[in-house]
């Protein structure tokens, strides 16, 4: 058995001289044990006929969108269906940017479009293409997307006699991008089965992102967030069965579609957002990074640069966690600390002072190499402390891992302590 067995995967293939690779990758997918459906586009058909993917895969090839014949066999919306994964080798610049734009104009983008499966993209071009401007636009559109990989493109000589980016990764090196893709997706369903039901029925109140204090109409102090552990947090409860709600400050992230969330600017609109959906709240989780001050007198206009220097007088905010676990009837209460030096200490003394049920501490701040650390990226590590019910504090560590596992196993450990 390999990660291959039984999976039913398209290869769409492009115009573009490094079509013949694509052979070879048929037979590797197929020996592994993958049914393999071959689209191509009218151009990959000048450089590489199709009788040759048939004969791989064992399937007739398609390349018309209204093809009748094709279309009473299996239509392109059951095609779409079909696939668990989608790999387009050869991509052209072309086909790149159309599906970067969601233009469905032949049957290989009309596929990729009504398709959920994941895509793997390898592209080839020249070198110039692939360096312009537009076409690096389309790949970073497609870099933040989930379940979009791209498999190279590879250095070297091109069959223009350029040398530089864009020769289309060797078909062993795809397949192997492929496997791991498809590794990367049973393993999140396997993670997904096992929050499921664990928070059957609970409301989840979270708190994400930072919060924003004007100075002046132009002017502001924030903290450095993303939002993107409150976000993952958000998603993981709902995979546990959470009703979620969230209250992020201004991040660039979609809320999941079932959760509900409101938008807020101030740690002071943070507060009273959170106040009034606080009403059958079974558990609160903190994971925004709330400015612990505001400007005590915002002006009305842009302060101008008159003086030499001057003083901003701040005042403190309120602490929204400390103030929901202050509560008589207070949720199971989980809150964050974000710590640059002594992470335990800090945390511990958080955890008493704020009176929480858990806390989760991570390490914050820009390493030797000048890159952030826990917040603004996708992964991160967390060390979590809680209170026994004979009143200890155990601790338990987290490793390093992308901000949507970490997330699931920060769940998984809250439902375990919230329902012992
Ligand atoms: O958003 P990302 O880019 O993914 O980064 C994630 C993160 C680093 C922001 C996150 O993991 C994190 O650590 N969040 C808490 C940040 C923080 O403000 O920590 P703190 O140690 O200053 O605050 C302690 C706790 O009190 C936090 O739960 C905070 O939400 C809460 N707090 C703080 C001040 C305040 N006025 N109200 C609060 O509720």
């Amino acid at each position: 058995m390999t990660v291959f067995t039984d999976k039913n995967i398209i290869l769409g293939v492009c115009g573009g001289i490094a079509a013949y690779k694509s052979a070879e990758l048929v037979r590797l997918l197929v020996k592994q044990g993958a049914n393999v459906q071959v689209i191509m586009t009218a151009a990959a058909q000048d450089f590489i006929a199709p009788m040759t993917f048939q004969a791989l895969s064992g399937n007739p090839v398609r390349s018309e969108l209204f093809d009748h014949n094709a279309e009473a066999g299996m239509g392109h919306i059951e095609l779409a269906r079909w696939a668990d994964m989608i790999l387009i080798a050869p991509a052209t610049a072309n086909t790149i940017a159309k599906l970067s734009q969601g233009i469905a104009d032949n049957l290989l983008t009309t596929v990729c479009l009504a398709s959920a499966a994941p895509l793997m993209i390898a592209p080839a071009m020249n070198q110039q293409m692939w360096l312009s401007d537009v076409n690096q636009e389309n790949i970073q559109r497609f870099k933040n997307r989930p379940l979009v990989s791209l498999a190279g493109p590879a250095q070297g000589e091109q069959a223009c006699g350029d040398n530089g980016p864009g020769r289309m990764e060797e078909a062993q090196t795809i397949v192997q991008e492929c496997a791991q893709l498809l590794q990367d997706m049973l393993q999140q369903q396997i993670e997904k089965q096992v929050l499921s039901g664990l928070l059957d029925g609970q409301r989840l109140l979270i708190t994400a992102g930072p919060t924003i204090e004007d100075i002046d109409p132009v002017r502001y102090i924030t903290n450095r967030s993303s939002g993107k552990m409150g976000f993952a947090i958000a998603e993981a409860a709902l995979e546990a069965g959470a009703e979620v709600v969230l209250v992020s400050g201004p991040v660039a992230l979609s809320a999941p579609e079932k959760v509900v969330c409101y938008e807020v600017r101030s740690a002071l609109q943070m507060h009273e957002a959170v106040f009034k959906q606080l009403d059958n709240v079974d558990i609160f989780i903190a994971t925004a990074a709330v400015a612990d001050y505001r400007v005590e007198d915002i002006a009305t206009q842009k302060i101008k640069k008159t003086r030499d220097s001057f003083t901003l007088q701040l005042i403190k905010n309120p602490d929204i966690l400390a103030d929901v676990s202050a509560l008589a009837d207070k949720p199971f209460t989980v809150g964050f600390a974000a710590e640059t030096s002594e992470l335990e200490k800090y945390a511990v003394d958080k955890l008493q002072r704020k009176n929480l049920d858990m806390i989760a501490a991570n390490q914050v701040g820009i390493d030797t190499d000048g890159q952030p650390k826990g917040f603004d990226v996708d992964s991160n590590e967390l060390r979590l402390f809680f209170k026994t019910p004979e009143d200890f504090i155990k601790q338990k560590k987290i490793p390093e891992m992308s901000k949507q596992q970490l997330a699931r196993e920060l769940i998984r450990e809250i439902a375990r302590q919230y329902n012992k």
